[in-house]
This record gives structure tokens, sequence and C-alpha cells, in this order.
């Protein structure tokens, strides 16, 4: 830790990147093209309505407002370019991966169309860790956070050392090959090391599962870089435990968590397990202690009191249950349950996203209530002035009153198609 600590005083020049909303926010799409058979990299034209340019960090995501039926919805992707190509951004998106909407954007989405888009969001970004040697996992579709860094570090032309590790089924899946190989090439500091866990007879690379002794092989001083892992659920879980036991800091390793633990147990409307407790420096006065959802918060995240009512003068017993009413139905959360958690045990499905405070997609409105709120950038400045709360990571304080409105936020960003 004390090392991590030292390292903590250096780091990246982070210039503030504000999240608009769908009416702010318009992407126009002026290329495509297949990177994989399932696989597809849209180029949009970054919009904003106040003629600014649009700048995000490397690792950072945004929500489409896309059709699904009748309705839409918002869809979250991370950004594959790297925020240093003015308003050319670039999504790279693997269809299927979220159903109807990826499979629209594939069928029908066509060069001029204009989508509606909110964001960016997310702390997935080396902006907010400490400036150090680098080790860049990325599984599958999970590869395009890690290009986005990618980019961003060779167009600073930093001498940060980085270890990159790539996963991949085959070689016909490996994503941005030819940039990668190009990238190995020109930047001295950039190792770059393929895995393939179903090769052809041809391969004489590294293959299999993601393993200690093969990441020691690799990478054998991991311990002493920050970590940035993209991938499905068990790759990360997998690359955690080898790091921590190569002797590398919980908060030096950094993970991308869409469609994570929460949001998953929150979809199929089950009650969640409550998070581990530590008390809530900030509310001395409330004899109450709040959940740390996210490990990292602690090294880069404040918590935030949001409230739409008189202050809590006296101290709220701990234990107690408190009341939210949302949907026009009342239901309990137990002290530092999360929202979405709270109502998922009694059966309401408010949408999630990331399950982290990132996308923004569980917003609702607090007309009443106080809240603690650990979101990791999640929420634009207007939205909180307007109210509203990451559902995912806020938890009550107080009884509260919800309402749930972002579908009028969705419809004023609606999609504008000549593929319709
Ligand atoms: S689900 Fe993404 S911010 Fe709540």
């Amino acid at each position: 830790m004390a090392q991590h600590a030292s390292l903590a005083r250096r780091a990246f020049p982070k210039p503030g990147v504000p999240v608009f909303e769908p009416d702010e926010l318009r992407l126009v799409l002026v290329d495509r093209r297949a990177e994989t058979a399932n696989v597809t990299t849209y180029v949009f034209e970054a919009i904003r309505q106040d003629g600014q340019i649009f700048r995000h960090h490397p690792g950072q995501s945004l929500s489409l407002s896309l059709p699904s039926g009748s309705n839409l919805f918002q869809r979250s992707f991370t950004i594959a370019s790297g925020g240093t190509g003015g308003n050319r951004i670039e999504l790279t998106i693997k269809t299927g991966g979220q159903a109807q909407a990826t499979l629209w954007m594939h069928k029908c989405l066509r060069i001029g169309d204009t989508l509606a888009a909110r964001g960016p969001f997310g702390r997935f970004s080396p902006v907010h860790a400490p400036k150090a040697p680098l080790l860049l996992v990325g599984a599958g579709s999970g590869m395009t956070p890690i290009m986005s860094m990618l980019r961003w570090l060779r167009v600073r032309a930093d001498t940060l050392d980085i270890a990159l590790v790539q996963l991949a089924r085959s070689r016909a899946d490996e994503l941005f090959a030819d940039e990668i190989g190009a990238m190995a090439e020109a930047m001295l500091n950039l190792s770059v090391h393929l895995c393939l866990s179903r090769p052809d007879e041809k391969w004489t690379g590294l293959s299999g599962r993601i393993s200690r002794p093969m990441l020691r092989g690799i990478v054998p001083d991991m311990a002493r870089r920050v970590a940035f892992c993209c991938g499905p659920e068990p790759v990360m879980k997998a690359t955690r435990a080898i790091y921590l036991a190569e002797g590398g800091v919980e908060e030096a390793f950094i993970t991308e968590t869409f469609g994570g633990a929460e949001h998953n147990a929150a979809s199929r409307g089950r009650p969640m397990a409550v998070p581990a407790v530590r008390p809530m420096e900030r509310l001395p006065q409330v004899s109450l202690s709040v959940p740390t959802p996210v490990d990292k918060g602690a090294w880069c995240l404040a918590p935030h009191m949001h409230e739409r009512s008189e202050p809590i003068s006296g101290p709220v017993p701990f234990g107690e249950d408190f009341i939210v009413g949302l949907k026009g139905k009342n239901f309990r959360a137990k002290p530092g349950q999360s929202i979405v958690a709270a109502a998922a045990a009694c059966g309401l499905r408010i949408p999630t996203g990331c399950g982290e405070g990132s996308c923004g997609t569980c917003r609702v409105r607090l007309m009443s209530g106080q809240v603690a709120m650990r979101d990791q950038g999640g929420i634009s400045r207007r939205d909180k002035e307007a109210g509203y709360i990451l559902a995912c990571c806020s938890y009550p304080l107080s009884d509260l009153e919800l309402v749930n409105d972002v579908a009028g936020v969705d419809q004023a960003g609606a999609v504008s198609s000549s593929a319709k």
C-alpha cells in the first residue's frame, strides 16, 4: 500500500469532462467497419448542443438512445477511441451483446443517421489512477476500453511501461489486431501478449485460460503496476485473484463491471446481499453505517449526500427499515441497502446498466428524503440540480419519495434515422 500511496502523488492530467443529456448531445454516423464476424466499429461525429468540442476520458462510456420495439431505451457502450480526435469518436460493439439494440444498430443504422446520446461517464480510466506502470487486460469485447486507453497513451507519447494482455477465443476473434501490431512496433514501452482460448493447430503462442503461472511468466512485476481489466466476470475475478496473490493491492486493480453481480440480481428481481458496512465519516450526527459497494471508491471517490427535505436532526436508530415510495408503491429498504436492491427485493425493477454508479441508467428523482450516493460520475450536474439520484448506488438515510420519470428524458432524445 505504501508503494501506491507514493505513486498517488504523480498523476495524469485530468481535464474536466461534463456529462451531457440526450437533448444536449447528438451522434451522427459517418463510417462503420467490421472488426470481426460479429463486432462492428461505428464512427460518429459528436455534436454538442452548445457547439463546443466533445471530450471524453479514455475508457469512458456513452449511453445511446436506441429503439427496441416501439420504445426507446438507453444502452451503454464503452468508447473505443482515445479521446484525442476532437468530435470524432468510435464505438466498437459486439452484435448480440445487448440483444435487440445491437442487432438494430447492425442491421438498420446507416451513414448519416443521428442518435441521441448521454455521457460521457465512468471512472474506468487511467486519468483517475496514479501514474504508474500499467497492466492492461482485455478479454473479448472487453478490449474496447483498453483500446481507448492504448490510443490515448500512444498520442501522449508517454514512456510509461505498459503490458497488454489480450484474451480472445481465436485469431479470427482478435480485435484491433493490425493496430495493436503497429503500436507494438512503434511504442518501445509497450509489450503485447495474446492468449487464445481456442487456438487452431498452427498457433504457437499462449493458449488456454488465464492462470497465475501464465500471467507471472509474461508480467512478472504485475504487483507494481496499476491494473485495468475488462471482460467477462469470471475472467476479471480470476485476474484479480492472481494479481492480489502476486502482491498487488486491491485499490490498484480496476475493473469495468457493466452487468455486474448486483445488476444481474436486480434484473432477476431477487433480493441482493447487503455489502459490507463502514462508518460514514460525513454524517457524525447520524449513528448509521452505509456500505462501501465499490472497493476502489476509497481510493478516488467521495460519497455525496442528496436531500430534498429537512436535514436529519436526530440519530437514526441502526437497523430500522426505511419506507421508500415509487410508482405508487411503498417498499422497505434496510440501512445499507441500495434503492435498486431494496426495490428488487419487493419485486419492483428499476432499469440498471452498470450497477455501480457509472452509466446513469438507474436515475430516479428524489422528491423527499435523504440518501447517501456513491456514484462514479454517471450523473450530470443538470440532473443533480433537478433532484435525480442513481438508485443503484444510493442508500436511504430516511424515508424516501421517488419518481421514475427518466423516460421523459429518453423521449426528448429521439432517434432520427433514415433507416426505420
Ligand atoms: S445502473 Fe449504471 S448508474 Fe446505476
